[in-house]
């Protein structure tokens, strides 16, 4: 079998055999199909497409590149989740406690945040000290004795994803459903876990922009991880608006202790969000029958405390200090803030998402190249979202960074993420639909 051949094929948009498949990812993997052949193939995808069955076996053998979790060890059922990426999406740092709170393992695995979009590991890794790059034994010892790790993907996990999607990044290869679907299945299937919630976001600030985009996608990694034998579910969610009012790193981390000690001043869309994802995790969990039940006993983990405790459980056991947790509300933040005040009055139509993701990268939140440090304490807390009246001169934002002339910059930006109107807008729901759930 010849690479030049495989290119032709795909070149020529016809389809290839799982044993091309397979050849092509193996060698890329082992260094003996070169950058430049790769990326031919990519492109060529993205133009002509993957097949469900060359979807499959792209997934098999990104798997098979690697090392895979064993969880024969874990004494009960084990659960995964992923999200596709959001701006203010925080929502694994609250499923997580609250699953692991509920008597569900979660292994999980995480990436960090990259262009708009955030990570959960640099949001942990805010609270100075806390580890998040374990070995496998490691994560499987922390899983057992306390039913949850959240740490990165180990370096052996799926290595052909890692090589083949830091080369779609700079050859404008990421969006193509097969290639996302493959990406994104193959770690989760080495992760080990029978069942698994997808968060597909949509919208602006999200890869997906459009519903029907976003459904084939789920429709296709489910299919994916049946394949594999494994329960998925999926929610569409909306990405348009940031989730919840906090954007950043420690930021966000408030914002979840807000959530699991029950704080009622938390974003309606972001605890909605957090108590169906839980809720789906206890379902495919067998742990109850129904999806009511399982937001039932999501919420009951939040009001009993045993959420907050297993967060903190988790934060001591990866190196960092729970006392830190429990005073973060009252912590001082970034070296300056700038407040952002409303420049005329009305209802709020839209909070841009994206803009929002892009400001809060600029102030040190994000990175733009994937080294770059993170300001931990850096990024944006919204006074007022979506459907609030807002006055002429009153704050709606305010910025956290380490230098006011970088706020004092972006002030512009924030503003005009705003769109107001004369009436307050139409609500739309943060959860647009369920697949392979109850019906809402
Ligand atoms: N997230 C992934 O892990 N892979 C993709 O291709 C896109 C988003």
């Amino acid at each position: 079998m010849r690479v030049i051949d495989i290119l032709r094929k795909k070149r020529l948009g016809e389809v290839h055999t799982d044993e091309e498949i397979q050849f092509l990812v193996a060698n890329y993997t082992q260094g003996a199909v070169p950058d430049y052949q790769m990326s031919a193939w990519l492109m060529a995808v993205v133009w002509h497409g993957l097949t469900e069955a060359e979807t499959f076996a792209l997934t098999a053998a990104m798997v098979a590149s690697g090392e895979t979790l064993d969880l024969s060890s874990i004494p009960g059922p084990c659960v995964d989740k992923h999200s596709t990426g959001g701006v203010g999406d925080k929502t694994t740092l609250a499923v997580v406690p609250i699953l692991a709170a509920g008597g569900v393992f979660v292994p999980k695995m995480s990436g960090r945040g990259l262009g708009h979009t955030g990570g959960t590991l640099d949001k942990l890794e805010s609270l100075g000290g806390t580890r998040t790059s374990f070995e496998v034994s490691e994560i499987l010892a922390q899983v057992q004795s306390i039913g949850a790790c959240l740490c990165a993907q180990t370096e052996h996990l799926v290595p052909a994803d890692r090589l083949m999607y830091a080369l779609r990044d700079v050859t404008a290869t990421v969006e193509s459903l097969p290639l996302i679907a493959a990406s994104i299945m193959s770690k989760k299937i080495a992760g080990g876990c029978p069942s698994i919630v997808l968060d597909v976001k949509v919208g602006g600030g999200a890869f997906m922009k459009t519903l029907p985009e976003a459904r084939a996608l789920a429709a296709l990694m489910i299919k994916i991880g049946e394949a594999h034998g494994r329960r998925v579910a999926a929610v569409l969610s909306d990405m348009d608006v940031p989730l919840g009012y906090n954007i950043g790193n420690l930021v966000e981390v408030r914002e979840v202790i807000m959530l699991l000690q029950n704080n009622p001043w938390v974003e309606s869309r972001l605890k909605a969000l957090v108590l169906l994802l839980a809720g789906a995790g206890f379902l495919l969990a067998g742990r109850v029958r129904t999806l009511g039940e399982g937001k039932v006993l999501a919420e009951e983990q939040i009001t009993s405390g045993a959420a907050f405790e297993k967060l903190c459980q988790i934060v001591v056991s990866q190196g960092g200090s729970s006392d830190y947790l429990h005073h973060l509300l009252k912590a001082p933040c970034a070296r300056a803030k700038w407040d952002i005040k409303a420049t005329s009055s009305g209802y709020i139509q839209v909070v841009d998402a994206e803009t929002l993701g892009l400001v809060a990268m600029n102030l040190g939140a994000g990175r733009v190249h994937k080294d770059d440090r993170i300001d931990p304490a850096a990024g944006i807390v919204l006074r007022e979202t979506v459907g609030q009246y807002i006055a002429e001169g009153s704050t709606i934002a305010t910025l956290y960074t380490a230098c006011e002339m970088t706020a004092r910059q972006l002030a512009s930006q924030v503003w005009e993420a705003f769109t107001l109107g004369p009436k307050p807008p139409d609500l739309k729901s943060v959860i647009y639909e369920t697949i392979g759930l109850d019906p809402l």
